[in-house]
């Protein structure tokens, strides 16, 4: 008998427990902390009229600097030397520690764009997610690049690609950037030099085969894949899907790169002094090549889209004319 009656009151209690939930009221919530959820303070460029000047945010005090944030060292926090010029070196000790550091942020915070090998073919890349491509790490210029060039792309972005300064700390982009270093020394060994190295080369020479011909059929599905189609409609679709606005007006503003309105027919001239009109060869070229001619006025920053098939291709050029039919 008790015991039931202890367990009626049980139940009883987790029925009205249970019935506190789930309800709408239009009162307004009860609030134990009133001044803990809403506290006095100022916002983001509100209004103060304690101040003078009005303004809620201060400005540092004239000729102070915030410990810790004295970087009066342009090497290490800038990459570059007094006279501004990208610097030739690392800032810090290349132990090994340091290299797996970077390694390690560089696979969270590079690989998915420049790949694990730093040849460009991140799986952001390779998916057709239509991103600006990523470069290769192992082209004559990359390999060329000044360390503190490398640390700058991180620090301030390049071109279309962001900054990571607010993500990676300044010891960790140097780090980032002795990796980048090792990736490239890891690709461009010259074989006589590996004889140094207790590697098999016929077993290299099968995985990167292996891994040739694994892009080639990846290649090739894509090929299968893609309509044989050549029309304006389809040219504006790669348009998009390769993320060339990126770069390229459709409407006669200028960008990274040239506006692509009234290019077709028109003259070019380019760095090297020479000139061609855009006719349909040149504006293949132009996607396929694009270092061949570079326009004058702007960096040779595009990269090859060698991966269009010509039909791709051919439509972009229709969409391209069609820009300049009045
Ligand atoms: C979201 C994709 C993406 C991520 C992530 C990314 N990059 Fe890039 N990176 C690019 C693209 C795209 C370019 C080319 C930009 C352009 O030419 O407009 C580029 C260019 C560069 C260049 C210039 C290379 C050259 O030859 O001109 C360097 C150096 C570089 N990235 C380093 C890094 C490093 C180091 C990281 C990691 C901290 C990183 N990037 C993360 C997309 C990315
Ligand atoms: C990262 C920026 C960038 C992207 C993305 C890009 N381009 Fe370019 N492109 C340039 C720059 C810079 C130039 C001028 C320098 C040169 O001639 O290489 C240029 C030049 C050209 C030219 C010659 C323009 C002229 O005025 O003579 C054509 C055509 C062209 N791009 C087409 C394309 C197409 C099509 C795509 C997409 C599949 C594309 N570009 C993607 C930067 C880019």
């Amino acid at each position: 008998m008790k015991l039931a009656l202890k367990l009626l009151a049980l139940l009883l209690v987790s029925v009205v427990m249970m019935s506190c939930r789930g309800q709408k009221t239009d009162k307004p919530p009860i609030r134990h902390h009133f001044n803990m959820n809403f506290q006095e303070r100022f916002n983001a460029q509100q209004e103060n009229p304690f101040f003078e000047d009005g303004m809620a945010m201060r400005m540092p005090v004239e000729g102070t600097v915030a410990r810790g944030n004295l970087r009066h060292d342009t090497v290490l926090f800038e990459g570059v030397d007094d006279t501004g010029n990208y610097v030739d070196e690392i800032p810090f000790d290349l132990t090994r520690d340091f290299l797996y550091r970077g390694k390690e942020r560089y696979d969270i915070y590079c690989q998915m764009c420049h790949g694990g090998t730093g040849d460009g073919q991140g799986v952001i890349m390779t998916g057709g997610y239509g991103y600006v491509p990523a470069p290769t790490f192992h082209s004559e210029s990359s390999r060329n690049m000044p360390e503190g060039e490398i640390y700058s792309a991180i620090a301030n972005g390049i071109r279309n690609m962001p900054a990571y300064a607010s993500q990676i700390k300044v010891e960790d982009r140097w780090a980032i950037v002795a990796y980048v270093r090792a990736l490239q020394a890891s690709q461009n060994v010259r074989e006589i030099e590996m004889d140094r190295y207790d590697v098999d080369l016929a077993e290299l020479r099968d995985i990167y085969e292996a891994e040739q011909a694994r892009l080639e059929a990846l290649a090739a599905t894509r090929a299968a894949g893609a309509s044989e189609e050549v029309s304006v409609e389809r040219g504006e679709q790669q348009f998009v899907r390769n993320a060339c606005q990126a770069c390229h007006s459709v409407d006669g503003r200028d960008g990274v790169g040239p506006t692509l309105a009234g290019l077709y027919g028109s003259e070019r001239n380019f760095t090297d002094g020479t000139s061609a009109i855009a006719d349909e060869d040149y504006l293949i070229e132009s996607i396929l090549y694009p270092s061949a001619k570079v326009v004058e006025g702007y960096e040779d920053a595009m990269q090859p889209y060698d991966y269009l098939s010509e039909s791709e291709i051919q439509s972009l050029v229709e969409f391209i004319r069609s820009l300049s039919d009045e």
